[in-house]
């Protein structure tokens, strides 16, 4: 089978998955309408192409915070990676340093954060924060990722529970016997719970199973973390720009645009109508970056033209490790690599600094 774009990968990882894992993967909360519609804002934006304009040597690298990377597209935080292939999160990392981009590891990665820094030597990662109950727990995290070479801490700011995801509830969802949360395995005996159980079901408020998630957090532990560590922090979650200017005043260094791929609140805005927003209110004081439903590059370059420095795909990376591995996840970027090189050049953009608000317009759809 030729793989030529994302959707490829997807139907393959639909046939081969088991149903269990392809359903986790594809989940969005209830009746799935915001994950949808992150992928429908794109159609609504549409291009004003320029013309004769010299696109013959293209530069499509970008910078995340100073860091040079080869395109401006990163690995979102996705938890359980050995559901898609049995060396997990190794091949990630191994995959996003082969592409030279950056791979933000989750807390719910089943490899542990020192099996995923030796796969992959000197490639740029971030580590992507769940804040425990148990605070010890986190700080140990943070603590052991700043030490492993981890270069920028994400703290996901939208799950103080678990949304409702319908297939996963009919499913009965948990990680199978052998794979294990791995930096998270003696922080269950603190809960009392087992780590295959953890963070799997559908929580609601004040039931007494929980996550071992705190569901108390606010924007005051921004400064309990910069306690912690010198990383840069960088908030994962916001969607208003009354968010985006307490991310602000609160002092991270970056925002992510993200609606945890429409798994969350379901009802919520796609995050490239959000992006317009943050953009906004943020005016350039703190980097903005973007993620949920980047299919093709010409979406990168719609999310780019609205004001985000660099955008990062979740589903996609899985589909990819599923189809093979780090081989995989490599093609799928190397795909959408060429994508958004085409698209900028056919938009008359020679280098990513030549992108800008100008280049997309909404349609009336
Ligand atoms: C996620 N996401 C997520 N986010 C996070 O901060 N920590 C995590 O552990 C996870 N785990 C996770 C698992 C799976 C299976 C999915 C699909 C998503 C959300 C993720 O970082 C990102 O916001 C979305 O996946 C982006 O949307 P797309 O690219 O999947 O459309």
């Amino acid at each position: 089978m030729a793989m030529v774009c994302l959707s490829d990968f997807e139907a393959y990882a639909k046939k081969y998955l088991p149903k269990i894992a392809w359903d986790f993967f594809a989940a969005g909360a209830d009746d799935c309408s915001t994950r949808d519609e992150n992928i429908l804002a794109y159609k609504r934006i549409r291009f004003r192409p320029r013309m004769l304009r010299d696109v013959s040597v293209m530069d499509i690298r970008t910078k995340l915070l100073e860091t040079e990377i080869s395109f401006p597209v990163g690995i979102a935080p996705t938890g359980f990676h050995q559901l898609a292939w049995p060396d997990g999160e190794k091949s990630t990392a191994r995959a996003a340093k082969a592409m030279n981009t950056c791979y933000i590891a989750s807390t719910y990665s089943t490899c542990t954060l020192e099996e995923i820094s030796v796969a992959a030597p000197g490639g740029l990662r971030w580590f992507q924060l769940y804040i425990h109950r148990n605070r010890a727990v986190s700080q140990q995290l943070v603590q052991r990722a700043e030490a492993l070479g981890f270069q920028a801490l994400v703290l996901t700011a939208d799950l103080p529970y678990t949304g409702k995801r319908r297939d996963d509830v009919r499913n009965g969802f948990r990680l199978p016997p052998h794979m294990k949360l791995k930096n998270l395995e003696g922080a269950f005996e603190v809960c009392k719970m087992s780590p295959s159980f953890h963070s799997l079901h559908w929580h609601v408020p004040h039931e007494t199973k929980t996550t071992g998630l705190d569901p108390s957090v606010t924007w005051n532990d921004i400064y309990w973390l910069r306690s912690l560590t010198h990383l840069p922090i960088i908030i994962k979650g916001i969607l208003t720009k009354e968010d985006a200017e307490l991310a602000v005043r609160h002092g991270v260094q970056g925002i992510i645009v993200s609606n945890h791929g429409g798994r969350q609140l379901d009802g919520g805005p796609a995050t490239v109508d959000a992006l317009v927003e943050v953009v906004e209110a943020v005016q350039g004081r703190v980097e903005v970056y973007l993620d949920g439903g980047i299919r093709k590059g010409s979406d990168v370059l719609k999310a780019l033209a609205l004001g985000a420095k660099c955008v990062f795909i979740g589903r996609p990376a899985l589909w990819g490790l599923a189809y093979k591995g780090e081989e995989g996840l490599q093609d799928v970027l190397r795909i959408l690599q060429d994508e958004f090189r085409l698209a900028m050049a056919l938009a008359g953009c020679a280098s990513v600094s030549e992108i800008g608000r100008h280049l997309v317009h909404f349609s009336n759809l």
